[in-house]
């Protein structure tokens, strides 16, 4: 089973070091060991998104982190720019419209990439935009945008920046930090080759600054609830984790700080 080799963008091939945690005893996860393990993987899980902030683990796959992304830190009739130029730059926009967003749509003809300077102009043209999302690597084309080059760019607008790193993180550079990004999410069965299933998030403190004002219309999703639940001793989630899968993403999450950054993105890249 396991000479399995997925030539997929996701989900890929999990190495036999991962499915091995994964069948680890399953703990109560509202107790020290599970405490334990949580804490452990998303502090590696911010090593990888590279930001000093905390990052949370959802159950659920990436688009659940998607969509926490953007009810959490956008109110319904606020404005957002969304850059489509595939299918999940359009499941972007279609998740701010599910939650009354007033979505903006910046076309961008599909297998180019989004540039900098027309995010300038469509935020110069209306300055009420709250938030800008963007698809790192547009998985349905192969596009990856310039996500450092558009962070420069949105240091000149108060608006967010919210970047979907599902299909890059850790195969392609990302480093929320330095490239000022606000939301950064992204999925276990890319790049980080974990199994599917799991999903994280990560916030700057001007995120949260406007998570404490949106009224979340999402319960499963909101990141006040996981933020109060990891902020416990022993750290816990909201609702039931699954426990088999943090198990996979601690395991997955080691091997690619083993690897290194650096080396894991020239590995992709080749
Ligand atoms: C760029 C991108 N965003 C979001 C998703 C959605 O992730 P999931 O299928 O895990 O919900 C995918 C999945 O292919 C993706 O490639």
């Amino acid at each position: 089973m396991n000479d399995i080799l997925l030539m997929l963008p996701g989900p890929t091939t999990v190495h036999p070091r991962v499915l091995n945690a994964m069948s680890k005893a399953v703990v109560n996860h509202r107790g020290a060991k599970y405490g334990e393990i949580l804490t452990e993987t998303t502090e590696l899980m911010s090593k990888v998104f590279q930001t000093p902030n905390n990052s949370y683990l959802l159950t659920g796959s990436g688009t659940a982190a998607m969509e926490a992304g953007i009810a959490n830190t956008v109110a319904p009739g606020e404005k957002m720019l969304n850059v489509v130029g595939g299918k999940f730059g359009e499941r972007f926009m279609k998740i701010a419209q599910t939650h009354g967003i007033d979505t903006k749509e910046l076309a961008v003809e599909w297998g180019t990439a989004v540039t900098p300077e027309a995010i300038a102009e469509a935020l110069d043209e209306d300055e009420d935009i709250k938030a800008v999302s963007v698809i790192h690597n547009e998985t349905s084309t192969g596009v990856a945008a310039p996500i450092e080059e558009i962070g420069k760019v949105m240091k000149n607008y108060d608006a967010l920046y919210i970047v979907d790193t599902v299909s890059s993180l850790g195969g392609d550079e990302v480093n929320v930090e330095k490239f000022g990004i606000d939301v950064c999410l992204t999925g276990s069965q890319k790049c980080l080759a974990a199994p599917p299933g799991m999903a994280a998030i990560t916030l700057s403190d001007e995120a949260w600054a406007a998570v404490e004002k949106v009224e979340t219309n999402t319960f499963y999703l909101d990141l006040k609830a996981a933020r109060k639940s990891g902020d416990k001793m022993p750290p816990e989630t909201p609702y039931t984790p699954s426990v088999s899968l943090t198990y996979a993403m601690n395991e997955a999450l080691k091997m690619v700080m083993e690897e290194g950054l650096d080396a894991r993105v020239a590995r992709h890249h080749k």
